[in-house]
């Protein structure tokens, strides 16, 4: 078994955004703002912390902005913030490759097989934030066993139907457990367990010969889940259970919470949206 170090991530942003119409009318859903910084920014620095150095970020139509966003800015020298993630791009590359339609999250993922060459690669979804970087914790998992690792957590019975969901009969108390099966958006009295997938992947380059063998589903979509299950019935792919805060952008409500989170931990505005909350809600 030849284990590499990770050093590669894809980053889905193709989805259209339907949740976050108007807005998305005109922009990516990547490119909505939390705090002060755009979500994909989050992304692209979570995946730089875990160790990555080459990103490849699969676009679609209307998102140009994503592009111009990850430009070196020479003419904002002095905004910090331009300069750190200036700093970020000095130190990774970013390639950038477009989904000819929407077909899924397996279909976008099917277009990094060039880019992975081979190795082992990261998978952070555009849309969703996790804090501490779950990326790292499944690229040690994967440096361990050298298999591919699905991020999960628990989920109430409600969402099930909103996410992939895993089987598995290992004690999921362990850093890593073994998935026996997945299906995606079960509804809850078909879901083998509350384990949700969460959108953090480490995935084996095998991933690509079974996303070749996915029949696409009812709405003509090829799911990664899918992929996934192929292959679990070819190879172990281990389960993580994720201990920390995924903030997940892809809905306004979970948007508007993630903003209020991240503005009350912000050393600079903290304080003054904590007073602001307290004067709203006395
Ligand atoms: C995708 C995956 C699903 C996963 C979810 C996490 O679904 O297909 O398995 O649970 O991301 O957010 P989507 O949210 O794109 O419909």
């Amino acid at each position: 078994m030849l284990v590499k170090t990770v050093t590669k991530a894809v980053i889905p942003a193709a989805g259209l955004g339907t949740r976050f119409l108007p807005i998305t009318k005109s922009m990516p859903k990547e490119m909505i703002p939390v705090v002060h910084k755009p979500v994909i920014h989050y992304v692209v620095e979570e995946a730089y912390l875990s160790g990555i150095k080459d990103i490849l970020i699969i676009t679609g139509k209307g998102k140009r902005a994503i592009e111009d966003y990850f430009d070196l800015d020479k003419n904002a020298s002095g905004n910090e913030m331009i300069h750190s993630l200036d700093e970020i791009l000095g130190r990774i590359n970013i390639y950038y490759t477009r989904q000819k339609g929407v077909r899924g999250l397996g279909d976008a993922i099917g277009h990094a097989g060039a880019f992975a060459g081979g190795d082992p690669f990261a998978v952070l979804l555009g849309d969703t934030i996790t804090i501490p970087p779950c990326t790292m914790a499944l690229g040690s998992i994967y440096e361990k066993h050298g298999k591919s690792v699905i991020a999960v957590e628990k989920v109430p019975r409600d969402m099930i139907q909103n996410y992939g969901i895993v089987a598995t009969s290992d004690d999921t108390r362990k850093d890593a457990f073994v998935i026996d099966d997945l299906i995606e958006k079960p509804v809850p009295e078909h879901a083998p367990s509350d384990l949700a997938i969460l959108g953090s992947y480490l995935l084996t380059p095998e991933i690509f010969d079974c996303l070749r063998e996915v029949t696409p589903d009812r709405k003509g979509e090829i799911q990664l889940t899918d992929a996934l299950r192929i292959l679990a019935r070819k190879e172990t792919v281990l389960g993580h259970v994720f201990n920390g805060r995924r903030l997940d952008i892809g809905n306004k409500i979970d948007w508007l919470k993630a903003n209020i989170e991240l503005a009350l931990a912000d050393p600079e505005l903290g304080p003054h949206v904590e007073e602001f909350i307290r004067r709203l809600c006395p």
